[in-house]
This record gives structure tokens, C-alpha cells and sequence, in this order.
């Protein structure tokens, strides 16, 4: 086989991963993806146990055994903990950690009147005022904060993975150093744009965190990447974006100046890139985030 076919460059045969998150959207795609193409073990993390198990009953008959839930909650270290020991008591190393977990928190945007004027000052400052700070930190909690410690807490798993690794030989790839994959936002990006506040900024320093984790872990040779993605259907976004029973994948779902490739993500978008990025093919990504929504980025600025 040549070292450049598609089946070596996306290779995860034998990988060993957790994903955050792993009970629904984008992580359970992520998680099939993974076991569909021949895994050795996904390890699923989050509060509720009939989503994680719902995963791996999706998952083709022979990849079943591979998808493993393990229940845990990323804003509790305790539960961080006794989640890696779960984890550690069944395997020695981790090759690829997706930190995936998200929550979208309170609805805050500048709003506008129907006919498009501006609400009295008085108003927004209602509005706005008028959501607990509570609520407002608790998508840090979950965002950013769980997401550090979802890191911090699987470093010596990730380390073992790369103690693992051959000596290299001349002029020949090594396998990927381990890796772990924070699924950002778009929203993490922009100023003037139709998400929310608390989830905006959350995003912005989960985008930070991937720079200053892939700097600060470089000496370990733990590579930390993102991805960004637009609009993909999922329990977090479903509501104004989607109508019921369509997942606004077909070419003309949305308004080109919303989205200019005109659809939402598909589960073939976000599993290609999660193979690209844990493959061989991704063996050079470090501190990289990977933008995947269909241009919206290009327009937000325009759309609001
Ligand atoms: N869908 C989109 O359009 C889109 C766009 C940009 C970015 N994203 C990002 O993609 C990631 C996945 O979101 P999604 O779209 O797939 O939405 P989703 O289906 O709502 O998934 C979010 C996952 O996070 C888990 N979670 C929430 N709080 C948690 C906690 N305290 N501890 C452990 N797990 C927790 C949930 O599981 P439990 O409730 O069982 O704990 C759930 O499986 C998020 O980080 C989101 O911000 C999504």
C-alpha cells in the first residue's frame, strides 16, 4: 500500500480516544466516525446515560463493543477525576482527546424592533440586565473552564500514548504525536455577530486556549488543536435553525447570505475532518483551528 492512499493517510485503525460530549450532535458523529473506521476504543463522556448509550447503538454491529460510555460531568473535578480512572483502568495510553462538551446559555444578542430600529436604551438594558450572572458564568463553567480541566485532567494518558511511540527511523513519517481537539465555535471569532454574548466570549477564550495549550505543552509534545465549526444541526441548535425534521444539509436550506455554500453541516463534514485531523494527514496540525461553515464567517459581519 502506498504511503499516500486515502486508507493510510486517514488511518484511525487501533486509535484510542475520548470525546466530551460523546452523547449527542457533533460529538456522537465524531465518535461513530472513529468506530465506524476501525478505532480500537471511544470512550464517551457526559451527564446522561441514555444519550452516551444511544451512541454506541448507532454504531455499526461490529464497532459496538468499541464505543464506551462513561458518565462524567466537565465542570466538576471530582467527576473529571473519577472519569479518567474509569477510563485509566481500561486502557494504558490515549492517543486523540476531543474536549466537546458545550452548552449555549442564555439567549443575549443587541436586539432589534421587527421593523429593524433600535430598542430604547432602557430596553436592551432590561434585557440584557436582566439575565442572572449565574447563568451567564455557568457557560464559562462549562465552555472554558471544563474544557482546560478536561484537558489538564487526561495529560498523563496522552503522554503514555507518545511514550509508546517507535524510535523514528531516516526519512521515514512516525505515527501522530497524541493530540487533543477542542471543538471551538465560529462565534469565537467574530464581534458583531447573531450568537450570544456569554457563548461568544466562552468560544473566544476557548480559541485562546488552544494557542496557549499547544505553546505550554510543547516540550511534552502534545499537540492541541481546533476545530470552529458554522451552523451543524444538533440538540444545541435546533429551534429557529432548523424546522422540525430537516437538517438543512440540502444545497438552498439557508439564505447564501447566512451561509454562502447555502446548507448547514453534514455528519460527513465534521467526520472527514475528524479523520483528516487524526490521521496521518493530520500529523502536522498543532495549534491549528480549523474553520468548517460553509464561508458563514466571510459574512457574518454583513448578516447580523
Ligand atoms: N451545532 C452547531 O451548530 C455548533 C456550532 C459551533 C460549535 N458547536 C460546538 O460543538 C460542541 C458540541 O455541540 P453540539 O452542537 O453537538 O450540541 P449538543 O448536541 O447539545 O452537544 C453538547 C454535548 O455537551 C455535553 N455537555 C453539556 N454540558 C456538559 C457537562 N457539564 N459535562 C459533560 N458534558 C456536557 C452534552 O451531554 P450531556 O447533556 O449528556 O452532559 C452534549 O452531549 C459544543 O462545544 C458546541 O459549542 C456546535
Amino acid at each position: 500500500m502506498s504511503h499516500l492512499e486515502a486508507s493510510n493517510l486517514y488511518n484511525v485503525k487501533g486509535l484510542v480516544a475520548v470525546i466530551t460530549g460523546g452523547g449527542s450532535g457533533l460529538g456522537r458523529t465524531m465518535a461513530l466516525a472513529l468506530a465506524t473506521n476501525g478505532a480500537a476504543r471511544i470512550f464517551i463522556i457526559g451527564r446522561r446515560e441514555g444519550a452516551l448509550k444511544e451512541t454506541v447503538s448507532l454504531a455499526p454491529a461490529a464497532a459496538k463493543d468499541s464505543i464506551i460510555p462513561v458518565q462524567g460531568d466537565v465542570t466538576s473535578q471530582e467527576s473529571l477525576r473519577s472519569a479518567y480512572d474509569k477510563i485509566a483502568s481500561q486502557t494504558d495510553h490515549v492517543d486523540l482527546l476531543i474536549v466537546n462538551s458545550g452548552i449555549l446559555g442564555p439567549p443575549a444578542i443587541i436586539k432589534r424592533k421587527d421593523d429593524g430600529s433600535l430598542l430604547p436604551i432602557s430596553e436592551l438594558k432590561d434585557y440584557l440586565w436582566n439575565i442572572p450572572m449565574a447563568e451567564f458564568t455557568k457557560v464559562f463553567e462549562v465552555n472554558t473552564t471544563g474544557a482546560y480541566y478536561t484537558a489538564i485532567a487526561f495529560l498523563p494518558l496522552l503522554d503514555a500514548a507518545n511514550k509508546r511511540r517507535a524510535a523514528p527511523e531516516k526519512n521515514k513519517l512516525s505515527p501522530p504525536l497524541a493530540q487533543i481537539i477542542m471543538t471551538s465555535s465560529i462565534a469565537g471569532y467574530s464581534r458583531r455577530v447573531p450568537f450570544d454574548f456569554a457563548y461568544n466570549l466562552s468560544k473566544g477564550a476557548v480559541n485562546h486556549l488552544v494557542k496557549a495549550l499547544s505553546t505550554s505543552l510543547t516540550d511534552y509534545q502534545i499537540r492541541v488543536n481546533g476545530i470552529a465549526p458554522g451552523l451543524y444541526m444538533s440538540e444545541m441548535s435546533v429551534g429557529t435553525n432548523f424546522e422540525e425534521g430537516n437538517k438543512g444539509v440540502s444545497d438552498g436550506s439557508f439564505d447564501p447570505e447566512k451561509i454562502p455554500i447555502t446548507r448547514a453541516g453534514g455528519e460527513e463534514d465534521i467526520a472527514g475532518l475528524v479523520l483528516w485531523m487524526a490521521g496521518a494527514s493530520g500529523g502536522y496540525l498543532n495549534g491549528n483551528i480549523t474553520v468548517t461553515d460553509g464561508g458563514r464567517l466571510s459574512v457574518l459581519q454583513s448578516s447580523y
